[in-house]
C-alpha cells in the first residue's frame, strides 16, 4: 500500500525526520526556509497530512484550499493559536498538537527569565561584556532576592504546575494562581498553592507574575494597562505562554513608568519583531521563543507528532487531537 503524502513545513531533528521518512513519503524542508502561504496551499492540495510548526499561519483560507486533500494538521508545538481550529473543524479537517513531553524545559525557561530579571543577569553580561565592570563592591547592581517570595501563576495546567514545583520547592517560594480548573486538595498541598478567585487578587499580591494560559480569544491581551496597574510596584512579569496574551504597548508603558519592576519575555505578540523599546530596557530579559529548545524535547515533540499522523493514517484516534 501507498505511504501517506505528508509536507514538514521546517527542519526537524534528525532522528525525527528519519523516522517520518520511513513512515510516510515525505516531504522535508532541508534548507528550513518558511513555506508562504502558496506553498502552504499547494500541501494541502497535493498531500495527505501537513506537519507545521507554530510559526506557520493555517489560516481558515488555507483550511478551506480548494481542491484540499490533507486531512489532518500535526501542529509541532503544544499551542496550536497559529491554527484557526474553527475552520479545521468547519472543514473536517483533524489537529494535534504535541502536549506533555515540553513541559518540564518550558517550566526551566520559566524560572531562567524569572532569576535572570530578578538578579540583574542579562545586565551584568552586557556589563562584563561590554568592558565596563570595574570590580566587586557592595552596592554594585543590587537585585531582586526571589528565594521566599510569592510567585502568581495565571493559569496552572501542566506548565503552570511544574514551575509551581520548582519554585515552591526549589525556592521556598508562596504560590497562588488563578485558574478556572482548580487544583485538587491533594495537587494544591503537593505544590504549596493557595487558588484566588481572581487574575486581579493575584496580581496584587504577587512580586512575580507568571503567565501559563494558552493564547484564545478570551486571553488576548489578559495583560493590559488596567491589570498592570493592579500588580506591585517592583514586580516583575515572566512570558513563557504567548505574545497575544500580554498587550506589549501597556506592558511597555508599565515599564516606563515604574508600575512594575521588569519582565522576563521567551514570546512577543509579532514574532520575530520585536518592539525597539522593549530591547532598549535594562530591566527586561528577552529570549527568541526558546522554551521546548532543547534536542531531547524538540526530538520527542517531533516524535508526539508523527505518532499522531501515524495513528490517524492507521485508522485509529491520534492522542492529541485538539480539533
Ligand atoms: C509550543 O509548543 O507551543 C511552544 O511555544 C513551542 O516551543
Amino acid at each position: 500500500m501507498a505511504k501517506p503524502k505528508v509536507v514538514i513545513t521546517r527542519k526537524l531533528p534528525a532522528a525525527a525526520e528519519e523516522r517520518a521518512r520511513k513512515l510516510f513519503d515525505v516531504e522535508l524542508n532541508a534548507n528550513d526556509v518558511p513555506l508562504d502561504a502558496a506553498a502552504l496551499a499547494r500541501a494541502m492540495r497535493e498531500v495527505d497530512g501537513l506537519l507545521p510548526c507554530v510559526a506557520d499561519k493555517i489560516t481558515a483560507e488555507l483550511l478551506a484550499t480548494p481542491g484540499r486533500k490533507a486531512k489532518i494538521v500535526a501542529n509541532y508545538g503544544v499551542g496550536y493559536n497559529n491554527i484557526d481550529v474553527v475552520a479545521a473543524k468547519a472543514n473536517g479537517i483533524v489537529v494535534t498538537n504535541t502536549p506533555d513531553v515540553l513541559t518540564e524545559d518550558t517550566a526551566d525557561l520559566a524560572l531562567t527569565l524569572m532569576l535572570m530579571t530578578a538578579r540583574r543577569a542579562g545586565e551584568g553580561e552586557r556589563e562584563l561584556r561590554g568592558g565596563k565592570w570595574t570590580g566587586w563592591r557592595p552596592t554594585h547592581m543590587l537585585a531582586t532576592q526571589v528565594n521566599g517570595k510569592t510567585l502568581g501563576l495565571i493559569g496552572i495546567g501542566r506548565i503552570g504546575r511544574a514551575v509551581a514545583r520548582r519554585a515552591h520547592l526549589g525556592f521556598g517560594m508562596k504560590i497562588i494562581y488563578h485558574d478556572p480548573y482548580p487544583l485538587s486538595d491533594a495537587g494544591a498541598n503537593a505544590l504549596g498553592a493557595e487558588r484566588r478567585e481572581s487574575i486581579e487578587a493575584v496580581l496584587r499580591e504577587s512580586d512575580f507574575v507568571s503567565l501559563h494560559c494558552p493564547a484564545t480569544p478570551e486571553t488576548r491581551h489578559l495583560m493590559n494597562a488596567a491589570r498592570f496597574a493592579q500588580m506591585k510596584q517592583g514586580s516583575i512579569l515572566i512570558n513563557t505562554a504567548r505574545g497575544d496574551v500580554v498587550n506589549e504597548l501597556d506592558l511597555i508603558s508599565a515599564l516606563e513608568s515604574g508600575a512594575i519592576g521588569g519582565a522576563g519575555l521567551d514570546v512577543f505578540e509579532k514574532e520575530p519583531t520585536v518592539p525597539a523599546k522593549l530591547i532598549a530596557m535594562e530591566n527586561v530579559v528577552l529570549l527568541p521563543h526558546l522554551g521546548s529548545a532543547t534536542t531531547e524535547t524538540r526530538v520527542a515533540m517531533g516524535m508526539r507528532a508523527i505518532d499522531n499522523l501515524e495513528a490517524f493514517f492507521g485508522g485509529t484516534a491520534p492522542r492529541d487531537r485538539v480539533a
